[in-house]
């Protein structure tokens, strides 16, 4: 299948170009810069920045793929989740092309395109980039498998029984984890989205330098995450050094900081795995899981948070210790928003092309169609 998929969801306008599954062009052109005077994404801006920027990154990945549109089978684009004038952007563009191209279009949910970023596959004229992030090719993957999305907007462990049939096994009950970084960040001064500022500072600091809470330690509640009072412990510690913030501390407490979220995440996410694994159906607030959980043997990660070194290794850790494969995409350029994780998606559900689609600002991945 040929696709040309598009996301506007949030601050990145973002296309590609996918045949299948494998990755022929994947071009973004981040806002980030734009909205960091913010502190956060203006909505508006977003807007505006995407219906300038559309036709440019939709022209360059289809240059990029060396093709025409007459080579395009099918146009895929994020209905949601996300910012609802953002979202609207890219759908008006697919639905115009749709039209004027007569091809079909499939909506998208942008989680699932996280869940599934990493079933993507490099083309072979981009197979410097597979060898860039250590030659890892995908191995097969068995359903049902697990899925986790750390991004800046959401943090969700999901059950994949199979494409288009997912549970959500645990989620944030306040902040994400990508936002959780992103506002201790910002209390050090060190510019928006922060994520990956913190993670190059926390390689200097002592992860033990300072007492931060490790959240809901040893009550873990299997389907929750919760960042908000790791976030209130560190404005304070932070508070409380602000007369002396030089360099080393301002490592030390990022290192404190990414360390505590991350082990709450490995921690919700092993109790998860454990209290699963050898008794099927799992009951969980909202009902009982259906089908053979006790079969799970992958895990795919994505989100933007995905980018982050120290949480890859402990999650391979992790996997090895609990029998787990664990997954992420092949690149870097797949695991922040981008539509070629759009395009995989679409790829592999093909189920449900449609023309009357509209944006879902609060698209749940439970409520995609099988
Ligand atoms: O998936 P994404 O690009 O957008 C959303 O759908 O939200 O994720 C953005 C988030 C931001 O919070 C950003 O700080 C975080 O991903 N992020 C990172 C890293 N790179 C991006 N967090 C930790 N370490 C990184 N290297
Ligand atoms: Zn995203």
């Amino acid at each position: 299948m040929k696709i040309l998929a598009i996301d506007t969801s949030c601050d990145e306008t973002a296309a590609a170009v996918t045949e299948g599954t494998t990755v022929l062009a994947n071009v973004i052109w981040s806002q980030a810069s734009l909205h960091a005077k913010f502190g956060g994404v203006m909505p508006s801006l977003a807007q505006r920045m995407h219906k300038e920027r559309i036709d440019w990154v939709i022209a360059k990945a289809m240059k990029n793929a060396k093709w025409t549109m007459k080579n395009l089978g099918v146009i895929a684009v994020t209905q949601g989740p996300g910012l609802a004038i953002a979202l609207e952007v890219g759908i008006l563009k697919a639905k115009e092309l749709a039209q004027k191209y007569k091809l079909p279009l499939i909506p998208v949910n942008h989680i699932e395109g996280h869940l599934l970023s990493p079933l993507a596959n490099p083309s072979t004229s981009s197979l410097t980039s597979l060898h860039n992030y250590g030659g890892r090719k995908m191995k097969g993957v068995e359903w049902p498998a697990l899925g986790l999305v750390v991004s800046g907007g959401h943090t969700e462990l999901v059950l994949i029984n199979k494409f288009g049939d997912y549970k959500i096994l645990a989620k944030t009950q306040d902040d994400a984890l990508g936002e959780a970084l992103d506002k201790a960040a910002r209390m050090l001064g060190l510019g928006y989205p922060g994520g990956a500022i913190l993670e190059k500072m926390a390689k200097s600091g002592n992860p033990r330098a300072y007492p931060l809470p490790l959240p809901m330690a040893r009550s873990e509640i299997q389907n929750a995450f919760s960042y908000s009072g790791l976030k209130t412990a560190m404005w304070r510690l932070v508070e409380s050094q602000k007369d002396n913030l030089d360099k080393q501390i301002i490592y030390d407490l990022a290192a404190c900081f990414q360390n505590r979220a991350f082990q709450h995440l490995e921690r919700v996410i092993n109790k998860t795995i454990l209290n699963i694994a050898p008794y099927p159906p799992l009951n969980l607030r909202g009902g009982t899981i259906e089908g053979d959980i006790s079969r799970v043997r992958d895990l795919l990660v994505g989100g933007g948070v995905a980018a982050n070194m120290e949480l890859r290794k402990r999650l391979r850790k992790m996997g090895k210790e609990l029998g787990i494969r664990v997954h992420f995409p092949y690149s870097l350029k797949l695991v922040g928003d981008n539509a070629a994780m759009i395009g995989v998606a679409a790829a592999l559900r093909n189920s449900c092309k449609s023309e009357e689609i509209d944006r879902k600002p609060r698209w749940s991945i439970e409520d995609v169609s099988v």
